[in-house]
Order: structure tokens, then C-alpha cells, then sequence
């Protein structure tokens, strides 16, 4: 990604974080994240990682459903990142650390399982992404992306945005992606209106 088109997506989120958790799209996020909930699957003591974490609520619920979880939260704005570690439930199993999702911080394999909700329509650049995500998964590991649909179109489709594009992701461009790095769709769920979980294994 492009350092100017970094800086002005960090730059809109770093502004959105102090009222993140409290406007209309946010409390609409919170419901799917529990809708999602009920697809997740973990071994025991999974580590989990949280791509575009926003103020980490995702991981929060995970953590309260998953006793003894531990999960990452990947972010490019600090602001976010700041919100997370206030709203920290769990610090001794949750932590927060600032990054682009194209070049993760991380080791091969070191994730049983890998999130992002509400993220992946912002990377410009899907197939890196996908790379990463495929590389430090667990075999065995998945991959649930949720994302909204835009139902007329099966490919791939681009809104210009003042902040730079946002892309939607169809069907057979989601399954196509995950091909290309090794990921197996396991399948398309609806979880509220268009929105979409697609799941993915190693
Ligand atoms: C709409 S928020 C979603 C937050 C959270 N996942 C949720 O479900 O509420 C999108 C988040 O993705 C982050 N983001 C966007 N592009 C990113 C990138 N390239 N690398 C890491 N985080 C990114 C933004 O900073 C923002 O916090």
C-alpha cells in the first residue's frame, strides 16, 4: 500500500476512535460480531489474531466465550489501538500492537485462527493479505473474513472513496482469493443483511 494512502486511512480511523464504539455502524458491527460467534471454532488454548481490530471488541467477546484463548490485535491506527488497551477486559490474554495487515509481524505459523471483520474492504492490495494471513496460520488453522456483499456483482467491485477505495468482495472472487494462497472456502454465511462470513482452512 501506498504511504499516502496509509496515512489517510490512519488518519480517518485515528479521528473515528474516540466515538467509534458509540455510532450507528458500530453498534450494528457489535450485533454481527455475535452472529458470528456462533461459527467459530477453536482448539484448546488457540491463538488468535484480530486483523483492522478497531477498539478490539471482537476480541473481547472471543476472550469471554474462550477461557483460555489468547488473541492479537493488528492495527494501523494508534487511536484505535489506544481505545483497545483502555477496553482491555483481558490484559493478561489480550494484547494490541500497531501494523499493516500486508507485512504481519509475525512468525509462520503461529495462529490457529485468524479474523477480520469490517477490515478487508480497506487493503488495496487482497492478495498480499491473503498471503500473510495463509503464512501465519496453523495447518489446520482458519480464516474467517466478514465482509458485506454487493450482491449484483460476483467479481470484484470498487467504490472511489476521498480516503482512498473500498472494495467488495463476491463469491467467486473471495474463493478465488483464498486459491491463490493456499486457502480452502468452506463456505459463504449470511450474518445480517448483506453481510457475509466467508471461512477459510489452511
Ligand atoms: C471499520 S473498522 C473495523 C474495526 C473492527 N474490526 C470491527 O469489527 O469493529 C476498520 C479498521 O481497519 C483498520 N485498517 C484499515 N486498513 C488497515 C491496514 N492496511 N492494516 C491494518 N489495519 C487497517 C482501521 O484502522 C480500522 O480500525
Amino acid at each position: 500500500m501506498s504511504n499516502d494512502l496509509l496515512r489517510r486511512k490512519q488518519s480517518i480511523f485515528d479521528r473515528w476512535a474516540p466515538s467509534y464504539d458509540w455510532l450507528f455502524p458500530s453498534i450494528v458491527y457489535q450485533a454481527i460480531h455475535q452472529r458470528l460467534l456462533e461459527f467459530v471454532r477453536l482448539p484448546a488454548q488457540a491463538s488468535t489474531l484480530d486483523l483492522g481490530c478497531g477498539t478490539g471488541r471482537l476480541l473481547n467477546r472471543l476472550a469471554d466465550q474462550f477461557p483460555d484463548l489468547t488473541g492479537t490485535g493488528l492495527d494501523l491506527s494508534p487511536e484505535m489501538l489506544r481505545q483497545a488497551e483502555l477496553k482491555n477486559r483481558h490484559p493478561s490474554r489480550l494484547s494490541f500492537v500497531q501494523g499493516s495487515t500486508e507485512a504481519l509481524p509475525f512468525h509462520e505459523d503461529e495462529f490457529d485462527a485468524v479474523f477480520s471483520t469490517f477490515s478487508f474492504l480497506h487493503y488495496p492490495n487482497p492478495e498480499v493479505v491473503f498471503s500473510e494471513v495463509s503464512r501465519v496460520l496453523r495447518p489446520a488453522g482458519h480464516f474467517y473474513l466478514v465482509d458485506p456483499l454487493l450482491h449484483w456483482q460476483p467479481g470484484i467491485q470498487t467504490l472511489p472513496m476521498a480516503a482512498g477505495a473500498i472494495q467488495f468482495y463476491g463469491f467467486a472472487a473471495r474463493e478465488q482469493l483464498g486459491k491463490q494462497a493456499g486457502l480452502v472456502c468452506q463456505g459463504h454465511h449470511y450474518l445480517l443483511g448483506p453481510v457475509v462470513l466467508t471461512l477459510y482452512g489452511r
